[in-house]
């Protein structure tokens, strides 16, 4: 089970990677959601990158992706998790039982509610704060400040999900989480060049490829650019090498593209008229690592009509939001600076006590 030993702490735990936030010292973790284990022994031999590490290098190693679809649901895997990092992180020992802030998908199953509830009981925490991703995205770029009354629009296209939702400052008027990320991405890069060239080619290194030469057609005046793969042709079973362009991860990954755009579609449309009309001057702000896909907010801006633009942080933003409502949850005083998160707002997040 999980073993918090006292220190509070804020915890984004994504399909891909998980942060973690400490008071004073910032984002302390950025690692690999990935655990190794012995598939003799069933131990954990690595997590993080060395983890990452052994994939497919180690037969007696499986990999275990213990957060899918932005939940836990590798439960005790995600607690393996948790304890040691926090473990690697703490530099004392504490003994006071932690309060935990955890960002979560906005359409968390009440089946994945209420294994995070358990998990974090039996880590020991004192009390539980859960704040849906969009909020925790738009707090971490204090876009929620208490000096601001419109509403803010958050698209956080992570690993595996995209987590649209309109924020007031009375928490989300509308949201949707959809099944679609970066890894679908990946996915469709790993089917093209099976498909065209048949190679088999890892996630990981299509991965690479999509963020190295990867950006969203139609390129425009954006330059094409290459890079070189290695993957196993299918026919022989020996080593290949082949290039790929920006044109082919473009052609590629065109469909799953569509598809974030639809969910940002979805995330929106339950809005009333008056909010609606209000959307066209706010825009969208795109937060999670795919956020930085080149050509993204170009293609939103096309298909939906709304501004679209890259937050000032992508991939934390999540992070430092849950790290802001643990540190406004400590001081109940009015808030000290314009940019402290609305009062309200914190109190629709759902908590609880042990
Ligand atoms: N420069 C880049 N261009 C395109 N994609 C990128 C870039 N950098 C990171 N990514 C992608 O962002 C994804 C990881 O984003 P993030 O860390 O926000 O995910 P996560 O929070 O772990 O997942 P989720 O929120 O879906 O649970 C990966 O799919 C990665 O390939
Ligand atoms: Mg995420």
């Amino acid at each position: 089970m999980w073993d918090f030993a006292g220190r509070d702490t804020a915890i984004d735990m994504g399909s891909a990677t998980v942060r973690m936030h400490l008071k004073d010292r910032g984002v302390v973790c950025r690692e690999p959601s990935l655990l190794a284990r012995c598939r003799r022994t069933g131990r954990i031999l690595a997590l993080g990158v060395p983890a990452q590490e052994m994939a497919g290098r180690n037969p007696d190693v499986t990999l275990i992706r213990p957060v899918r679809g932005g939940a836990p649901t590798e439960t005790d895997a995600a607690e393996y998790m948790m304890r040691a990092l926090v473990r690697r992180h703490q530099r004392r020992h504490y003994t006071a039982r932690p309060r935990l802030v955890v960002t979560v998908p906005s359409g968390l199953s009440s089946v994945h509610y209420r294994a995070l509830r358990f998990s974090a009981y039996q880590a020991g925490a004192r009390r539980l704060t859960l704040v849906p991703t969009p909020i925790a995205a738009a707090i971490g770029m204090d876009m929620t400040s208490s000096v601001r009354s419109e509403i803010t629009v958050i698209a956080d296209i992570g690993a595996d999900v995209t987590d649209v939702g309109v924020i007031a400052f009375g928490g989300l008027v509308t949201s949707h989480t959809a099944p679609i990320g970066g890894s679908a991405l990946d996915r469709a890069i790993v089917d093209l060049v099976r498909r065209e060239h048949q190679v088999s080619l890892s996630r990981s290194a299509a991965e690479a490829a999509k963020v190295e030469v990867g950006a969203v057609p139609p390129l425009g005046r954006r330059p094409v650019r290459q890079t070189v793969v290695h993957g196993r042709d299918i026919a022989t079973g020996m080593p290949r090498e082949l290039v790929l362009t920006t044109v082919d991860v473009g052609r590629a990954i065109a469909g799953s593209v569509a598809e974030i755009v639809d969910a940002i579609r979805a995330g929106v449309s339950g809005c009333s008229p008056e909010i609606s009309g209000e959307l066209l001057s706010v825009g969208v702000t795109l937060t999670g690592g795919s956020a930085r896909l080149p050509g993204l907010e170009r293609l939103i801006r096309d298909r939906t009509g709304l501004a679209a633009r890259i937050g000032d942080t992508t991939g934390d933003a999540a992070v430092l939001g849950a790290g802001e409502v643990l540190r406004a949850a400590r001081s109940p005083e009015p808030p000290a600076r314009d940019s402290s998160p609305n009062p309200h707002l914190l109190t629709t997040l759902p908590e609880f006590e042990y």
